[in-house]
């Protein structure tokens, strides 16, 4: 896709766990020369960090250390992404099955959520940039462009994060802990107090379920270029 002579927008994209957000995500950025952010990786790189200085069950204490937690990311010279948690490289480790145990109750505490959402945002404060997430579309960038919201079944869900899983090398996680693991995050997430995850009415739903990843590409790809039409059109009334 060649949009190169057209504005740069903010693709916010929200959606259940493991629906493919980021892997469609950081592929929509990578054809629109835009930046990825995976903010779930945020979420993670702190609870590891919890979990590392034994602050899982001192929500309080783990609060007066966000000052301490240094997040950012890297694109690596193959063209993948690593998290960096105080200029570590925790990419590996904050996908374990320990920190995704952990994530969903760390990512209700208010106080995270604010220091992680002005992050965020001042990630996007040049637009160009594709954002995945639970709070994207409705918290973080209410104003984005375009919106969408990613959604499959959950054993749908949860055999793509065995595979992917499995293909990292991890063999001691079953299917049945990982469909466990996704619907009781699934749950956290929709019910918690502080930013909890729902479809804003303003974004395109997406159930990819059925769709394979060429048909999910063109169906983004057709997304954005109506958006950059559409703006566009409104720029030149
Ligand atoms: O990889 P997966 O889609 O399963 O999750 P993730 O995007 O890595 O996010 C991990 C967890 O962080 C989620 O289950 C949420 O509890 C939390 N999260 C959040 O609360 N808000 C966000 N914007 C992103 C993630």
């Amino acid at each position: 896709m060649n949009e190169t002579s057209s504005p740069k927008i903010i693709i916010a994209i929200d959606g259940f766990s493991s629906s493919g957000k980021s892997t469609m995500a950081k592929a929509l950025a990578k054809r629109l020369g835009y930046r990825y952010i995976d903010s779930g990786a945020m979420y993670r790189a702190v609870t590891l960090y919890a979990m590392r200085h034994g602050l899982l069950g001192d929500i309080a204490a783990l609060v007066s250390h966000l000052d301490n937690i240094d997040i950012n990311f890297r694109v690596n010279p193959d063209g993948s992404q690593s998290t960096l948690l105080n200029g570590e490289d925790v990419e590996r480790e904050i996908r374990s099955m320990e920190v995704s145990a952990h994530v969903s109750d760390i990512a209700t505490v208010g106080e995270i959520r604010r220091a992680m959402v002005k992050k965020q945002q001042a990630l996007g404060a040049d637009k160009g940039i594709v954002m995945d997430g639970r709070d994207i579309t409705t918290v973080v960038f209410p104003d984005a462009e375009l919106k969408i919201f990613v959604d499959a079944s959950d054993e749908t869900r949860a055999k793509r994060r065995f595979n992917e899983l499995r293909a990292k090398g991890d063999s001691d996680t079953s299917y049945e802990q990982i469909l466990e693991n996704i619907r009781k995050r699934d749950f956290t997430d929709t019910h918690r107090q502080e930013s909890p995850m729902f479809k804003a009415p303003d974004a395109v739903s997406l159930d990819n379920s059925q769709m394979s990843i060429e048909e999910q590409n063109d169906f983004l790809d057709n997304l954005v270029k109506q958006r950059l039409e559409g703006i566009r059109n409104e720029s030149r009334r």
